[in-house]
């Protein structure tokens, strides 16, 4: 298990291109299944999560091979309907992969997705849409057994929580299916409608990604497709916070600005001067960060949930008291207790913590507790004092590709061992 091993107190400074959206690829490589057919990924990043993915697509009899940034996909021989506990159990958004191999082959053996370290992660709001579709889904000792009765129809659906992930599964199942299926309620990320981009390439017709009503007319097949997945916008916001947080100036490129836009208002507010232009966000942070009144993560436009361990740790060294709400998932907050290790004085209560800012923080030994919070650490390491030793990396190996090359190339001394 590898560790990361920091000597904060550099100043960042440079520029940097941000990677392929993990939250985008995975379930375009779910939708793979969908084609049939050879599909071309562009900018697909290197993290496990995608080596899970592969995994998967292989363990179903599907051919992938990569060529640096671009993977190469050929779903044309499914010789499977199942993905085994291990393989499920790597990685905890899996559960797209029902909605696509049941729409592909009419049955699918899923073993239920665990917890998670974000706390519980239900399925409920997915089955309940699949069944409405006529999957015909039985739940038995810790695996989802489905079966298409006939052929799956559309459908009228409201989610009762606009879930990314259901809102995914729910368009990869009724692409096929017998007429027209709404969405209401929908999930309005920008992965959405990445995947909606892919889809409707493959020869799907799906619409309204981006808004609260998806609406997808089934179709009878689909053809390979190319595609090229959109930036990372979490990625983009920690390398905004590294740089915040050691009184450093970054320009970071290939990125969606409007994709972050509540993002970049909370740096603002901390006092960073953030300028956008085209795909480039440039961040020039003070030399001392000021709190933030109050952050509450939101659904799509609002603040993004992932984005709140990477601004907590900000506000660790920001002068002031910040006030944070985390309202999507229930317990989010594992990272804060290492956090405290590094000198941060936080408290929390339920959903909500509030950040006493300190002058500074002083290196020590931690571990990652999951992807977002991983990446707190490795902020707070950035700005303490002395030497910070992360543990259990692998965490943050799921979303980031290369962190320690990306930060050395800033001007952070961040070593892998
Ligand atoms: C996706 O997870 C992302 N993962 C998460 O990113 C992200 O935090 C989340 O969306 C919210 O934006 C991927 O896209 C792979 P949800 P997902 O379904 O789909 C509850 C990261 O760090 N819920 O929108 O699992 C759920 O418990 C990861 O990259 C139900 O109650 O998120 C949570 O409280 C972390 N029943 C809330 O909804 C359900 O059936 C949001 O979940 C489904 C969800």
């Amino acid at each position: 298990m590898s560790k990361l091993y920091i000597n904060g107190g550099k100043r960042l400074f440079g520029e940097l291109t941000v990677h392929g959206a993990k939250n985008s690829v995975l379930p375009i490589l779910a939708a793979t299944i969908l084609c049939g057919d050879e599909c071309v990924i562009h900018n697909c990043p290197y993290l496990s999560d995608v080596d899970s993915s592969i995994k998967i697509l292989e363990h179903l009899g599907c051919r992938c091979h990569r060529e640096g940034h671009t993977l190469i996909v050929d779903t044309s021989n499914i010789t499977r309907c199942d993905i085994p506990d291990e393989l499920m159990q790597e990685m905890r958004s899996s559960i797209v992969w029902l909605g696509a191999i049941a729409g592909r082959l009419g049955k699918a053996r899923l073993s239920s997705p665990g917890g998670c370290e974000l706390g519980p992660r239900p399925i409920d709001i997915h089955l309940a849409a699949l069944r409405e579709l006529g999957l015909r889904i039985d739940e038995d000792h810790g695996y989802i057994d489905c079966r298409v009765i006939k052929r799956l129809r559309g459908n009228s659906l409201h989610l009762t929580f606009p879930s990314v992930g259901a809102t995914e599964n729910i368009m990869l199942a009724a692409v096929f299916a017998q007429g027209k299926t709404v969405i209401h309620n929908a999930a309005k990320e920008p992965e959405i409608i990445d995947l909606q981009n892919f889809l409707n390439r493959a020869g799907a017709r799906v619409s309204g990604a981006g808004s609260d009503t998806v609406v997808i007319e089934g179709v009878a097949s689909l053809h390979g497709a190319e595609h090229s997945v959109i930036s990372d916008r979490i990625v983009t916001a920690t390398y905004m916070a590294a740089a915040a947080v050691t009184g450093g100036e970054v320009v970071l490129k290939k990125t969606v600005p409007g994709h972050l836009l509540s993002v970049i208002s909370v740096f603002r507010e901390m006092g960073c001067m953030v300028e956008t232009s085209g795909n480039d966000i440039k961040l020039i942070s003070p030399s001392e960060l000021c709190r933030f009144i109050n952050v509450q993560t939101l659904v799509y436009p609002g603040f993004p949930t992932d984005a709140g361990p990477l601004v907590v740790a900000a506000a660790s060294v920001a002068n002031g008291t910040s006030m944070f709400v985390e309202n999507i998932f229930e317990s989010r907050y594992k990272y804060i207790g290492e956090l405290r290790r590094l000198g941060a004085k936080i408290k929390t209560a339920n959903r909500v913590a509030v950040i006493d800012g300190v002058s500074e923080l002083s290196g020590a030994k931690v571990k990652s507790t999951d992807l977002r919070g991983g990446a707190a650490l490795v902020i707070a390491g950035l700005a303490a004092n002395g030497r910070t030793e992360i543990d259990r990396v692998s965490h943050i190996d799921r979303g980031y590709e290369d962190i320690e090359e990306n930060l050395r190339c800033l001007g952070a001394d961040i070593k892998r061992k």
